[in-house]
């Protein structure tokens, strides 16, 4: 009878490597890798020879770069989700993406099984085993790095037995994850919060202090949320496609020093953790939709759609994006952004993307309603009826409860302190 088959999620680095050899021994399986290439920055022909070279029976690359931009990158930049309010959730977004490739090489394949290279302590092992879960549920998971329990020497010894190559370079102090919206860098010196992320954490900006003293302007035009264009000259950008407009965009920012992040982050699985992100497109194009959205969104749709962000950005954060709920959410989002169409125009400059200018077509700034010159069409009288309503409430609460003739003390209306007797508990 012929062997079962598994797919596995292969990087190309040591742990895949292992784990292709590993899962041969262990599960008895064939293994099948591949490898997704969501914009990491790899010789995708070299990492599929050494799956081959180290024991897997095939080895593919899937193209999956302009998908991840297409669905997963831009709905994000549309629902303006930044987990914790900094991070643009690269790493996050890729894992439901990557695992749905593996489900559809391993049902075209015949695997009866799918496995991935994370470990047993960070997000990463749920967003791919909860995503394949809510795609797959009868496709079994094996994940080796978390089950083998190898410290890395034994891992290393393991390799040479098995004639599988370990890196001569000497390993990055670092452990990285890297694709199109950006790039994670976590433990080494990181691990110390108080320690200040050294240069040699960063690939993809340069530090501010050496950044261009001069600022370089750049013009984005949106469509529905959309970044569809961008150019130094307002009136003649160019259209580009998403995975073009990111790269470009991640070079021109990271050449300003825009997108570094430090965070101190909450882990889904109970552990704080310090982070360090190089984001430069995600940061510039956040703060640009987010410009183009206070021109065209109301106040109560930018209300509201901020608290569905920060519920997008947990679900997407936790893994969850192929839950009914965040299918929801999208829904909602896909509505709030059918009037934002227009242009930013971004001043990238010592580590900061700003929006300098914003237009559009649906615009709700109105002129003739803001402007402090005379001649306003604003109804100066009716702003005295609408107070007359608006504070009635509060008339009839101090007239009734704070007792007439008597101001309570400020501190004690807005300011009142907590005994220490009540902290702590
Ligand atoms: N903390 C980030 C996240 O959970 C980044 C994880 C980076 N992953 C990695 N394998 N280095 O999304």
């Amino acid at each position: 009878m012929a062997k079962g088959k598994v797919v596995l999620a292969y990087s190309g680095g040591l742990d895949t490597s292992v784990a292709i050899r590993w899962i041969n021994e262990k599960y008895d399986l064939d293994v099948i890798a591949v490898t997704v290439d969501v914009g990491n920055e790899k010789d995708f022909e070299v990492v599929r020879q050494k799956a081959l070279r180290t024991g897997a029976i095939q080895a593919f690359i899937a193209d999956a770069k302009e998908m991840f931009v297409r669905d997963f990158v831009f709905p994000s930049l549309q629902a303006g989700t930044l987990y914790q309010n900094v991070y643009p959730l690269a790493t996050a977004l890729a894992r439901p993406l990557i695992a749905k490739i593996l489900i559809d090489y391993a049902r075209r394949e015949g695997a009866t099984h799918v496995a991935h290279g994370c470990t047993g302590k960070g997000n990463d092992q749920v967003r791919f085993d909860v995503s394949i879960q809510a795609l797959a549920p009868e496709m079994q998971i094996i994940a080796p790095v978390r089950e083998w329990r190898m410290t890395r020497d034994e891992e290393i010894r393991y390799a040479q037995e098995h004639s599988i190559p370990v890196p001569v370079t000497a390993a990055s102090p670092y452990s990285v994850d890297a694709n199109l919206w950006g790039r994670s860098i976590e433990a080494g010196v990181l691990e110390d919060p108080w320690n200040e992320p050294p240069e040699d954490a960063y690939a993809w900006t340069i530090n501010p202090r050496f950044a261009p003293e001069e600022p370089t302007y750049i013009t984005i035009d949106f469509e529905k949320g959309i970044p569809v264009a961008l150019g130094d000259d307002p009136e003649s950008t160019e259209r580009v496609d998403g995975v073009t407009l990111v790269t470009r965009l991640n070079e021109l920012a990271g050449a300003h020093g825009v997108g570094r992040i430090d965070h101190i982050e909450d882990r889904l699985v109970g552990i704080k953790s310090r982070e360090v992100y190089e984001a430069p497109a995600a940061m510039l194009l956040h703060a640009a939709h987010s410009a183009l959205e206070g021109l065209t969104l109301s106040r109560e749709q930018r209300r509201f759609k901020e608290i569905v962000a920060q519920e997008m950005s947990q679900l997407i954060y936790d893994g969850r994006m192929f839950s009914p709920h965040f299918r929801d959410l999208s829904y909602y989002v896909a509505s709030t952004q059918r009037h934002v169409t227009g242009t930013v125009r971004v001043r990238l400059l010592k580590g900061q993307a700003v929006a300098a200018g914003r237009r559009s077509p649906q615009s709700l700034y109105d002129f003739g309603l803001a402007t402090y010159e005379t001649g306003d069409q604003f109804d100066h009288d009716a702003a005295v009826s609408f107070i007359k309503l608006f504070s009635q409430g509060l008339r009839t609460q101090a007239r009734v409860q704070l007792g007439a003739g008597h101001t309570p003390e400020i501190r004690s209306l807005v300011a009142p302190t907590i005994d220490d007797d009540d902290a702590g508990v």
